[in-house]
């Protein structure tokens, strides 16, 4: 979007209602005809824009696609989102944000695309992701922790993206170990950190996060490996993209500032409440084959799953599929 057609967006913003056209041309420095050109390509890219002789012109509507103005317009984040890259296509936001975290790009840098044409999942998966129905994004931070307090940052991510759920829509979201986000067992959202690091600091995380938002069931792959769902088939209705990137990212944002201030404890703590295993028995199987069975205890801090057997022993998992009983 250039960047008169974007002031004149924010100036219907700030003024609401009417705005002569006269105050368009003083504040931006732009002629008449100027002005009509670039309402007219607005409401090619979807908003609805009254037009009163006398009166001037009225945003009635905006549409709902990820663009950078329509999002900014609704975040109220410090850090995350402070630069927003909106693509209509790319191969993997992740691929994406990670090459610009090497080139430097700053802490809070959000990478949004429409479509993905190579979405990567977890263990080398492909994560579906068709255009105009979804979100995919990649968050770019650069905390100070050790790599190994790194994997604390996914948890953030599961939680903001339940948030988010919970904020614009009346579904309540559960949380599966070790990062999946589920609505009645079906999942909702992929979690996708991938890490620069040196020995003994991290150069950079990326937080991955894509959510079926508004998919259809013909656009879910036929060979699932666990049931999925999205926001439109649970209620029936879409979610605005716009809305609910906003509400995910300003989400994301308090809860980093909250994990920067006060440690991993606070997320530890929503992320087991919103477990699906709080207070639940598990069994924990690799391979298909059975290899423990006991109550989720939580998480450790770096991740790993805590499972405490019948004699009280507790016992770590790294890797595993883990199943409430
Ligand atoms: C999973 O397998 O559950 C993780 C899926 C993560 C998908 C998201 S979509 C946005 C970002 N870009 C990618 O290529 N992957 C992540």
């Amino acid at each position: 979007m250039s960047k008169v057609s974007s002031a004149i967006l924010q100036l219907f913003r700030e003024q609401g209602g009417f705005v002569s056209g006269e105050i368009i041309s003083q504040e931006l420095n732009v002629s008449r005809t100027a002005i009509w050109k670039h309402i007219n390509s607005l409401r090619k890219a979807g908003y609805v824009i009254e037009a009163v002789p006398s009166r001037g012109y009225q945003m009635i509507s905006a549409p709902d696609t990820l663009i950078k103005e329509e999002i900014s317009a609704q975040m109220k984040s410090d850090v995350i989102g402070r630069h927003l890259i909106c693509l209509d296509e790319t191969i993997s936001t992740n691929a994406d944000a990670f090459r610009l975290a090497e080139q430097g790009a700053q802490e809070g840098t959000v990478v949004l695309a429409d479509s993905q044409s190579g979405g990567k999942g977890r263990l080398g998966r492909v994560w579906s992701s068709p255009k105009g129905v979804n979100l995919y994004t990649s968050i770019i931070l650069r905390p100070v922790v050790m790599p190994a307090e790194a994997a604390q940052l996914t948890f953030l991510s599961a939680v903001a993206v339940a948030r988010a759920i919970e904020s614009t829509t009346a579904l309540k979201p559960e949380i599966k170990w070790p990062n999946d986000v589920l609505i009645g067992g079906r999942k909702i959202a992929g979690l996708l950190n991938e890490m620069s690091s040196e020995t003994d600091r991290v150069n950079f995380v990326i937080l991955g996060i894509g959510v079926n938002l508004n998919m259809n069931n013909d656009q879910f792959p036929a060979d699932l490996r666990c049931p999925a769902t999205s926001i439109l088939l649970e209620q029936g209705k879409p979610v605005g993209r716009v809305q609910f990137a906003a509400a995910m990212l300003n989400e994301l944002d308090s809860l980093y500032a909250d994990f920067l201030s006060k440690g991993f404890g606070p997320v530890r703590k929503e992320w087991q409440q919103r477990c699906n295993a709080a207070g639940r028995q598990v069994d924990v199987s690799d391979a298909g084959k059975l290899v423990l069975s006991g109550m989720f205890a939580g998480i450790d801090t770096d991740g790993a799953l805590l499972v405490q057997r019948s004699n009280g022993a507790i016992e770590r998992v790294i890797s595993g599929d883990v199943r409430v009983i």
